[in-house]
């Protein structure tokens, strides 16, 4: 049986205007192989890694090193699927620098073949042009950029009036002439993404950002029905696996009450 090619950055931005690409966040060898066997075309080990695993209010307490913990847990999990890690807050925000260093030691540690980082301001888009310039690819984020969760108030619809629609354009635009490979759309009006996906040659991958993006991304346990009673509107639950998952382990709570289990068949 021939194994299916695994994809590259460069198949990635080939799939603008075209086939649609999809991506999930996930965390773990486990269910990045899941995702991958899935037929995903990338995996993004992604911040939310903080609300989802570790339970906070938002990703601003993750750390590098937990974010390469579970890069490289992940990288285990993928065959064909592009692995790209989140550059945490506080890795890239204070200089380029910083940013450089950082993106290095998440290629270098994770086995990534790219990063994310959040923000399209002038002074972002001279970081992302430093860590494309060392070889590393960026995947840029744009609209509702969790790290600014306080700055922004809360998880809101970015880019609702005029002059905050031609802002993102703009980023949008600067992140393209910087280098990024790519940008995510979070929490932004479908026509508004839809006019950011024209203005730009790089794909744009969107979650709450409408059906015009190149591709959509969505969070692994959010679509698996996995993360409690989370249901934006922008999320779709393809399956119910926290409730399964409930029903099973109640299961096994009441069969080790009552002495059903193990029977003969799971006993040596
Ligand atoms: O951290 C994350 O999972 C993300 C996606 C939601 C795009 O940034």
């Amino acid at each position: 049986m021939s194994e299916e090619k695994a994809m590259t950055i460069r198949d990635l931005v080939a799939r603008k205007g075209g086939e649609k690409i999809v991506m999930v966040s996930a965390y773990d060898a486990m269910f990045a192989r899941i995702a991958d066997d899935a037929g995903v075309d990338a995996i993004l080990v992604g911040d939310s890694l903080a609300n989802i695993v570790a339970g906070q209010d938002s990703t601003l307490r993750v750390t590098l090193d937990q974010m390469i913990y579970h890069g490289r847990a992940a990288r285990r999990g993928c065959r064909r699927a592009l692995l790209v890690v989140d550059m945490p807050f506080m890795t890239y925000q204070v200089s380029s620098e910083d940013a450089m260093r950082n993106a290095g030691r998440i290629m270098q540690e994770t086995g990534a073949q790219a990063v994310k980082l959040e923000g399209g301001s002038a002074a972002r888009a001279e970081a992302v042009a430093k860590v494309v310039e060392m070889g590393v690819p960026v995947m840029g984020h744009l609209g509702f950029t969790p790290q600014s969760v306080h700055a922004l108030g809360g998880a809101r619809v970015q880019g609702k009036n005029d002059a905050a629609a031609s802002a993102l354009l703009d980023d949008a635009r600067r992140l393209e002439a910087a280098g990024a490979f790519a940008i995510v759309l979070e929490l932004v009006p479908a026509a508004l993404a839809a006019r950011v996906t024209e203005a730009v040659k790089v794909p744009t991958i969107g979650i709450g950002a409408g059906a015009r993006c190149d591709g959509q991304v969505l969070v692994l346990p959010d679509l698996l029905g996995l993360n409690g009673d989370f249901a934006p509107r922008f999320l779709k639950r393809y399956a119910e696996l926290g409730t399964a998952a409930r029903d099973a382990v109640r299961q096994f709570v009441a069969e080790t009450r009552d002495a059903t289990f193990p029977s003969a068949q799971h006993s040596y």
